[in-house]
């Protein structure tokens, strides 16, 4: 027997699939003032709302993109959950150069650079060892850029790629 009529959006029913209008990521981190100093230089980012043990940043547009929450004392980063949370960057691929060159002036860990035959990544940690990945897509057709990455099974090829300092 089904469990819905199909009309009442519980499991199973036609429209029950979210529809994600934006995304926002949430990580535990030793000092949320200093993680949030550290997100207003590097991503730009403006603080829009403070706790005592939180602090929520945007991009500019909504409320928060980003919420910086104090971890236990101790804690070490794990080998289970998030591996990197990209950011897709307008400009194209010398956009993603100036950044580069932005992360090294800065001091930032740079982890990779990389060719993903669709689109070039730079792969930089937080002070907490959290991983985010700057993208610039090569392939602006997405159906193209699907097929693309299938073809090449996701490929992420390690590359020389020039900072821009200007
Ligand atoms: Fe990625």
């Amino acid at each position: 027997m089904p469990e819905t009529d199909g009309s009442t959006g519980t499991r199973g029913a036609p429209g029950a699939a979210p529809v994600i209008a934006r995304t926002h990521i949430s990580l535990l981190v030793r000092d949320p003032e200093a993680s949030a100093a550290w997100f207003e230089d590097v991503l730009g980012m403006k603080v829009t709302a403070r706790g005592p043990q939180w602090v929520f940043l945007s991009f500019g547009r909504k409320h928060h993109d980003l919420a910086l929450i104090r971890a236990e004392d101790g804690a070490e980063q794990g080998g289970l959950g998030l591996q990197h949370y990209g950011l897709e960057i307008e400009g194209g691929v010398d956009a993603l150069r100036r950044l580069y060159g932005m992360l090294l002036t800065k001091g930032v860990t740079v982890v990779k650079t990389t060719d993903h035959a669709i689109g070039l990544g730079v792969y930089f940690e937080d002070p907490d060892g959290n991983r985010f990945e700057f993208f610039a897509e090569t392939v602006v057709d997405d159906e193209e850029a699907t097929r693309l990455l299938g073809e090449h099974q996701a490929p992420s090829r390690t590359i020389d790629l020039d900072p821009l300092y200007s």
